[in-house]
C-alpha cells in the first residue's frame, strides 16, 4: 500500500524583521497554508484552487508548481526517483504526447498568457525525458491560503507545502533542510530574488538566520519563552517584486554599519532576552523607508505601537502587514489593538493574529486522506 495522497500545512512567516533584510524570518503559529497533494498517472502537474485567493493555476506561473517541477527534476538528477515512481507504463506517455501536443497549439494562441479564472485546472507536463520514463504527475489542491500580496509569506508557503508534500508521497527522499533550494525555486519567481527569509521559516521553523546564500547557512536563533508576535494584515495587498525595486541597490556605509549593528544587537538581545537590547534594535534602514507611502500615517502608527509596550514594530516582509515584537501576550494583545484601530481610523480593515515564534514548519497535517493499492 502507498500513500497516494496527503495534507500540508505551511505556516506563515515574518520576514526581515527589521535589520534582517533577507537574513531573518520566522514561522507564525497561525495563520498559515492547506495543501492537499494527490498522486496522479498522467505525469502532469494540476493545479486546482478551493481557497478563493484566486490563485493563477497555470504551472507556468504558479510559485507551487514551479517549485515541484525543480524539485522532481533535481530528485532525477540525483538518481533519486524509486523505480515505482517514473511513469513508465506507455499508456501514461501516450497520453503525455497528446497533451503536448494540445499545448503546443494553444502556445500558438493569444489566450495562452490569460489567467485561468479562480477553479478552474490548467495543468503542465513534467519534463519527459527522451523516450524512455518521465516525471511522476501531482494534483495541488490549495484548500486554505495565506493571502497573496500580504507580507506574511504567501508564496513560500505555497512552495514549501508543495514540495514538502511531493517529496513525503515519493518515500521522502530528502530531508526538510534539502529541500530548501526547491522551495526557493517558487520564491523566485514570485518576487525576482533568491532569498530564503520566508522559505526558511516556513520550511524548518523556528527563528531562522541566513548567514549566506552561497553557499546556503542557515542557523536556528534562540528566542526568550515569552517572545509574542502581534501581526496585523490590513486589507491592502503589496507586491514583492515591485516592493523590490524601489529599493536603492546601494547604500552609503554610514548606513550599513548601523543597519549591521541593529542586526547583531537584535540576535545578541535574542539569544540572552535581552529585551532592552531587542527594542533598540528593530530597525530597518535598508527596505522600509522606501515601502510605507502607501500605509496611512505609519510613523504614528508605529509609534502608537511602541507606547502601548512594543518592543519594536516593521514591515512584515514588504509588507503590508505589519509586526510587533511584545514581551508577554497581554503587551501583544493591546498592541494589535491600538493598530488595528489605526486602520480602522484610516477605513481599512484588518485581520490580526497573535502569536509565538512557531517552533514547527511545514507538516503532514493528515494520515488519512486516501490510500489506495498501485
Ligand atoms: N526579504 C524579502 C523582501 C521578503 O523584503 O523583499 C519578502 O519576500
Amino acid at each position: 500500500m502507498m500513500k497516494r495522497a496527503l495534507t500540508v500545512f505551511c505556516p506563515a512567516t515574518v520576514s526581515n524583521v527589521g535589520p534582517g533584510f533577507d537574513l531573518l524570518g520566522f514561522a507564525l503559529e497561525q495563520p498559515g497554508d492547506r495543501l492537499i497533494v494527490r498522486r496522479n498517472d498522467e505525469g502532469i502537474l494540476r493545479l486546482i484552487d478551493e481557497s478563493g485567493t484566486g490563485l493563477p493555476t497555470d504551472p507556468e506561473k504558479n510559485v507551487a508548481a514551479i517549485a515541484v517541477k525543480s524539485l522532481l527534476e533535481g530528485l532525477q538528477e540525483m538518481g533519486l526517483l524509486r523505480e515505482q515512481d517514473a511513469l513508465q507504463d506507455q499508456e501514461a506517455l501516450q497520453d503525455q504526447e497528446a497533451l503536448r501536443e494540445q499545448e503546443s497549439l494553444q502556445e500558438q494562441d493569444a489566450i495562452h498568457d490569460q489567467e485561468t479564472p479562480q477553479g478552474q485546472e490548467t495543468a503542465s507536463r513534467s519534463k519527459a525525458p527522451a523516450g524512455k520514463s518521465t516525471l511522476p504527475g501531482f494534483d495541488l489542491i490549495f484548500s486554505q491560503k495565506i493571502n497573496p500580496g500580504s507580507g506574511l509569506g504567501s508564496s513560500a508557503a505555497s512552495s514549501v507545502a508543495a514540495v514538502v508534500g511531493v517529496n513525503e508521497l515519493l518515500g521522502a527522499p530528502l530531508t526538510a533542510a534539502a529541500l530548501l533550494p526547491y522551495a526557493m525555486e517558487g520564491e523566485e519567481a514570485a518576487s525576482g530574488s533568491y532569498h530564503a527569509d520566508n522559505v526558511a521559516p516556513a520550511l524548518l521553523g523556528g527563528f531562522t538566520l541566513i548567514r549566506g546564500y552561497e553557499p546556503l547557512d542557515i542557523k536556528h536563533i534562540p528566542y526568550p519563552a515569552d517572545l509574542y508576535c502581534a501581526v496585523v494584515h490590513p486589507d491592502l495587498q503589496f507586491n514583492t517584486m515591485e516592493g523590490r525595486k524601489v529599493i536603492p541597490s546601494e547604500v552609503p556605509l554610514q548606513t550599513a554599519v548601523a543597519q549591521a549593528g541593529n542586526l547583531a544587537g537584535l540576535i545578541a538581545g535574542l539569544t540572552t532576552s535581552d529585551y532592552g537590547l531587542i527594542s533598540r534594535s528593530v530597525t530597518d534602514l535598508f527596505a522600509e523607508p522606501y515601502r510605507t507611502d502607501k500605509l496611512p500615517a505609519y510613523g504614528e502608527l508605529k509609534k502608537k505601537s511602541l507606547a502601548e509596550g512594543a518592543l519594536g514594530t516593521g514591515l512584515s516582509g514588504s509588507g503590508p502587514s505589519l509586526f510587533s515584537l511584545c514581551r508577554g501576550e497581554e503587551i501583544a494583545r493591546s498592541v494589535a489593538k491600538v493598530m488595528e484601530e489605526h486602520f480602522r481610523q484610516h477605513g481599512i480593515g484588518c485581520m490580526t493574529y497573535i502569536s509565538r515564534v512557531s517552533e514547527a514548519g511545514c507538516r503532514i497535517a493528515t494520515e488519512d486522506t486516501k490510500e489506495e493499492q498501485r
